[in-house]
């Protein structure tokens, strides 16, 4: 009553449980507001305006979200004010049995019910590392926030000459309490409300006590204050509670208070964590036997040979297996190699909504790490973490190895396709018989003087441009050699020219072409890239049915890939395989008319493993990584990832890749080939050459002895048509002159006996004959002039 007659607007303060119901009685009855910081109390009593938050709501939504059924409520029932009174937590036992597993902490589960989480000295529960969530109603990361708390520090200091305390919830709580009257005494000015007043202690003790009149004014502008305080937004529902808050929830880590959540009116409890046992967190990293989960995968983790030999991790050998030492050596904790179960990556299934694989294990807590070519995609991203990727790779491209073109016998027809040389051939014959043509019609082809000691038989002019002169000038020319016959027609000569000058072409390109043909053994190889697959369709080529390869195709935007898409759905008989082993096989046995399409890393294994008989061609169609997994928010993901980086940049991962893909590959070194393919010719090369000569002189040989029997034979033949002739005309001598018969019977025995003999018989025996026998002179001469030529 002393205030009121001095004339106050509003009071400000606090209340405990003795005054707060006789404070808000004269508070209704005078209309004079209270605005206060101490706990909230229900009442409908308007003229009260509480700016502390309720805690019921949000605190009822947190126990929902843990889906406690049972717990202990405890508080202080005085003042209701001390905070880190208010706590609530788990148990299973009867509250009897409290008081003596009271030391036991780490058993249950704390939810400390003030709005100051972190104004507490939570240090002694982080010892203990139990379950312990709060609320926090200032956001201290607020740079506002930040200010007013460093000028709280700085005032604090200089005047008070006290400790430096941080400004806690309550004091913020009083901080947003002056604003909001200072922002309604602002707006009633503004709105020009006069609220003076004429005010004396008597209406204070009036019976019944007379209501202040611009009271309600008052009240209603302080009502519609909304601000952004320390306390986040202030706003005022009609009873004078707090409304339109928002709560940050927190809980206790290893590394301090952290964040889980948020509760506000609209939405309710908001879990913006996942929730991870807080157990494992209190641990040291580096004192604990982590579980990690792997696959079976060539060569990333494999069995050694002689695996029943070792125990726990010694049993496994790959790319995987030591990466997990790596990592394991560098962050510097023990680990434990295990299969997954099911022998899956990860996926979720559609209608449980439950992980299987590698990802199933580590969501529900059963390994603590993934080293395995586990691919990181963003469904798996969003249930577990993944470091940076340990190894790059895209989709790529496997086909059937071209056999290397051994040097064939003829390789030296190579520098010039098959079609050149038939028309090669047809042109040599064309321009041979041209050339004849030409020299029988060209006149200036004839010449008569050079007869002179020819047979008074042989005709006056002659030509040198037969037909097998002509083959023989041609020959000479093509092989670059000359002829000791040449054309002097003009229309020879221009045959002549044309031909030499497409010789002279015809020769350099070849010679240009020998060398690198006799000395590459070449790979060439159909398939080059993608787009070259897609434009052809004698090779057929697929993927793993229901693998990300195929999805990739499905999804595919690019046209190349589009094209692609379309032709594998469709074509008959599929091309989608099973598993990638069968792929592989396809690949193999189809003899170059199949190609897979396959994660890069794989096809470059593969094509170092026996039978060495497929290889990787062109760049990868897309790329992605895989990455070391944990689950999340595990304490391992920073360390790992750090060591996962590190080992990159000190190249211990391609040590680790050249290590199980080429050092231990079965076919060789990757450009060990090719270096040496410019070595000398071989014979091989060559040979063919080699071949062609001892041919050619075979078959001069066989050619002459051809020629020779025959003439002989034409030579035999003519010689017993004479003798038949010689014989009859004897026997006419006879008959006619009836002398001489002996010696002509004489002369028939040599002429049988043998071809030289028979010959100089027969030179010499017409002329005898002629002499004697006139009518012989005709046949004589035949015989003369046929063994002349
Ligand atoms: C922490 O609390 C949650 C929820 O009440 C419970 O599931 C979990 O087991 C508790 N952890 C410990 C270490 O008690
Ligand atoms: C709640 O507060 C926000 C500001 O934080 C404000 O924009 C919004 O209008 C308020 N909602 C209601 C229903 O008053
Ligand atoms: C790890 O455990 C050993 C005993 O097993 C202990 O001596 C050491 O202090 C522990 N280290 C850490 C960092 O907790």
């Amino acid at each position: 009553c002393s205030q009121f007659s001095k004339g106050v607007y509003a009071i400000m303060g606090l209340y405990d449980r003795r005054t707060v119901n006789m404070l808000m009685s004269f508070c209704g009855s005078l209309h004079v507001c209270f605005v206060t910081p101490s706990f909230p109390v229900q009442t409908n009593n308007q003229f009260v305006l509480q700016l502390r938050p309720q805690l019921q709501e949000p605190l009822m939504a947190l126990l929902e979200h843990f889906y406690w059924t049972r717990f202990v409520y405890m508080y202080s029932s005085d003042s209701g004010e001390d905070a880190s009174m208010h706590i609530s937590f788990t148990v299973t036992l009867a509250p009897a049995q409290i008081a003596a597993q009271k030391r036991n902490l780490k058993n249950y589960h704390y939810i400390l019910a003030n709005l100051g989480f972190l104004d507490l000295n939570v240090t002694e529960f982080q010892k203990l590392g139990p379950n312990v969530t709060g609320f926090q109603l200032v956001n201290r990361s607020d740079p506002a926030v930040q200010k007013i708390n460093q000028n709280w520090l700085d005032f604090d200091n200089k005047d008070l000459k006290v400790a430096r305390r941080r400004l806690k919830y309550t004091g913020a709580l009083t901080y947003d309490g002056v604003s909001v009257m200072a922002t309604a005494f602002q707006n009633l000015r503004r709105q020009r409300i006069d609220i003076s007043r004429r005010g004396n202690a008597g209406e204070c003790l009036a019976n019944p006590p007379a209501p202040w009149g611009q009271g309600i004014d008052i009240q209603r502008a302080l009502q519609q204050v909304r601000l952004e305080g320390l306390t986040g937004h202030v706003q005022f529902d009609e009873r004078g509670h707090r409304t339109n808050y928002t709560l940050t929830v927190m809980e206790l880590s290893h590394i301090g208070p952290r964040k889980i959540g948020f509760w506000n009116e609209k939405r309710g409890y908001v879990n913006t964590a996942i929730y991870r046992p807080m157990q494992e967190e209190f641990y040291n990293v580096q004192n604990k036997t982590y579980i990690v989960t792997t696959i079976l995968e060539a060569p990333y983790m494999m069995l050694k040979k002689n695996h029943e030999q070792f125990l726990g991790n010694d049993k496994y050998e790959g790319y995987c297996a030591e990466l997990a030492a790596e990592i394991a050596k560098h962050v510097g904790f023990t680990y434990r190699l295990e299969l997954v179960g099911d022998g899956k990556y990860g996926a979720r299934d559609p209608e449980t909504k439950m992980w299987n694989g590698m990802v199933g294990e580590l969501v529900y807590g059963k390994a603590d790490m993934a080293v395995a070519p586990l691919t990181i995609t963003l469904v798996r991203e969003q249930v577990i973490d993944f470091t940076k990727p340990f190894m790059s790779l895209g989709i790529s491209i496997m086909i059937k190895k071209p056999t290397k073109s051994k040097p064939g016998v003829f390789s030296f027809l190579d520098p010039l396709a098959y079609e050149i040389w038939m028309c090669i051939v047809f042109a040599y014959i064309g321009v041979s018989v041209v050339l004849f043509l030409v020299s029988r019609f060209s006149p200036y082809e004839w010449n008569g003087e050079e007869s002179d000691d020819e047979d008074e038989t042989t005709p006056e002019y002659t030509n040198d441009f037969g037909i097998f002169n002509s083959l023989w000038f041609s020959l000479g020319a093509f092989m670059q050699q000359g002829c000791d016959i040449s054309p002097r027609s003009l229309s020879g000569r221009i045959v002549g020219g044309v031909w030499w000058f497409f010789t002279l072409i015809i020769i350099s390109s070849y010679t240009a072409n020998l060398a690198a043909f006799l000395t590459v053994e070449r790979m060439v190889s159909p398939i080059e890239s993608a787009e070259d697959l897609a434009k052809q369709t004698e090779i057929a080529y697929g993927t793993l049915d229901g693998g990300s390869t195929k999805e990739f195709f499905r999804r595919s935007k690019i046209a190349v890939f589009e094209k692609m898409w379309s032709y594998m759905r469709s074509a008959d008989p599929s091309v989608f395989v099973k598993s990638t082993s069968e792929g592989v096989i396809r690949v193999r046995k189809s003899k170059g008319k199949y190609a897979y399409l396959l994660e890069s890393s794989m096809n470059e294994y593969i094509e170092q493993r026996k039978p060495c008989d497929t290889m990787k061609v062109g760049g990868n169609l897309d790329s992605k990584g895989y990455g070391v997994a944990t689950p999340k928010g595990s304490p391992l993901r920073i360390p790992v990832n750090l060591a996962v980086l590190k080992l990159n940049e000190q190249a211990v991962l391609d040590k680790l890749k050249n290590k199980w893909w080429y050092d231990k590959g079965e076919c060789g070194h990757k450009d060990s080939g090719r270096k040496d393919k410019t070595s000398a010719l071989s014979l091989s090369n060559v040979a063919g050459v080699f071949y062609i000569l001892i041919g050619g002189l075979g078959l001069a040989m066989l050619v002459a002895l051809v020629e020779f029997c025959y003439k002989s034979r034409i030579e035999s033949r003519r010689m017993k048509l004479i003798d038949a002739a010689m014989m009859s005309t004897s026997l006419g001598g006879i008959a006619v002159a009836g002398g001489g018969a002996v010696a002509g019977g004489l002369g028939v025995g040599p002429s049988g006996l043998g071809g030289e003999n028979g010959r100089v018989v027969a030179h010499d025996f017409p002329k005898a004959g002629a002499q004697g026998l006139p009518c012989m002179s005709k046949a004589a001469g035949l015989g003369l002039s046929s063994t002349g030529m």
